[in-house]
């Protein structure tokens, strides 16, 4: 595995391999790799030629109160992860190498983003989608491996791609999670030992109303409000959202049918903690 810094040499590396009609995988991450983020790594390299790994933490997706100085990273253990996942080059800019010239464009993100953390996170998307099409233009992928744990920005980038017409394939990855069910996140490291036991409910409340439109339940309002429950009654997290929609379009529903997405946020003392499941619901 190679790291490069520089967005120039990269680029000359993957214009030879485009010249050889390698195909191109590409990872985009923030760093402090886990098994989420492998998990893409490895179906990229079974599927491509060549897989890129992204590791840049993007001040531009983050708000003035997050936590963007005090985001976890650690590149030396990222390096062999990433090795070990059978990545060929990891891209690892400055911020000066991404932003150094004062920017006179941004891309600005104009559905899919008035819900969900989009809406408590005014300008996140705008910074996602901002730094995608510059790592997509970098790198040129044939493939790009997104995680549905995000699904709100799969949903953004789907949007991106077909909008610019960029010249690659959307993967979504299912959500990888822990033994008892917590979504793997960069941010688990943040809970104390207490909220790290409570944190897995939150996927059981999920479950929960998975299991209760099984049997008949369709009401949206009644669906979010038993999720709300099951979190207030087994965690002192601080409910965030917990919103239902169609999916991806991500419009709401009083009544519920086709492809839906029930998703959460909860934050704890340190830690902001994001899940959903999508379910079809005949
Ligand atoms: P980051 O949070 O580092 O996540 C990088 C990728 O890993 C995303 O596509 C995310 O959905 C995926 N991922 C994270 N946890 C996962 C899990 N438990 N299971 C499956 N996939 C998981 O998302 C970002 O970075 C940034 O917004 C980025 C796209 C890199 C743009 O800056």
């Amino acid at each position: 595995m190679k790291t490069f810094t520089s967005a120039g040499e990269l680029q000359q590396v993957l214009r030879e391999e485009k010249s050889n009609h390698k195909s191109i995988g590409y990872v985009a991450t923030m760093g402090y790799l886990h098994e989420g983020h492998a998990t893409l790594m490895e179906k990229a390299r079974k599927e491509n030629d060549i897989v890129v790994l992204s590791i840049f933490v993007n001040p531009l997706q983050f708000g003035p109160n997050e936590d963007f100085d005090t985001y976890p990273r650690d590149l030396e253990r990222d390096e062999n992860v990433a090795a070990n996942a059978g990545v060929d080059y990891l891209f690892y800019p400055t911020v000066q190498e991404m932003y150094g010239e004062e920017p006179s464009v941004k891309v600005v993100v104009q559905s899919r983003t008035d819900c969900l953390c989009g809406r408590q996170r005014p300008g996140h998307f705008d910074g996602v989608a901002t730094v995608l099409t510059k790592f997509f233009n970098i790198i040129l992928p044939d493939r790009a491996y997104f995680g549905k744990k995000d699904a709100q920005q799969v949903a953004v980038i789907d949007g991106l791609i077909k909008d610019f017409n960029f010249p690659i394939q959307l993967v979504a990855v299912d959500t990888v999670r822990e033994e008892d069910g917590l979504a793997k996140s960069s941010r688990n490291v943040y809970l104390t030992e207490g909220e790290r036991k409570e944190a897995k409910e939150l996927y059981q409340s999920l479950l929960r109303a998975k299991e209760a439109i099984a049997s008949g339940l369709m009401n949206t309002a009644t669906v979010t409000s038993l999720v709300k429950e099951h979190i207030g009654a087994h965690t002192q997290g601080v409910i965030d959202y917990v919103e239902v929609y169609q999916y991806p379009e991500l419009k709401p529903q009083e009544m519920l049918s086709g492809n839906i997405i029930i998703a959460l946020a909860v934050k704890f003392k340190h830690a902001r903690l994001i899940d959903n499941i999508t379910i079809n619901v005949k």
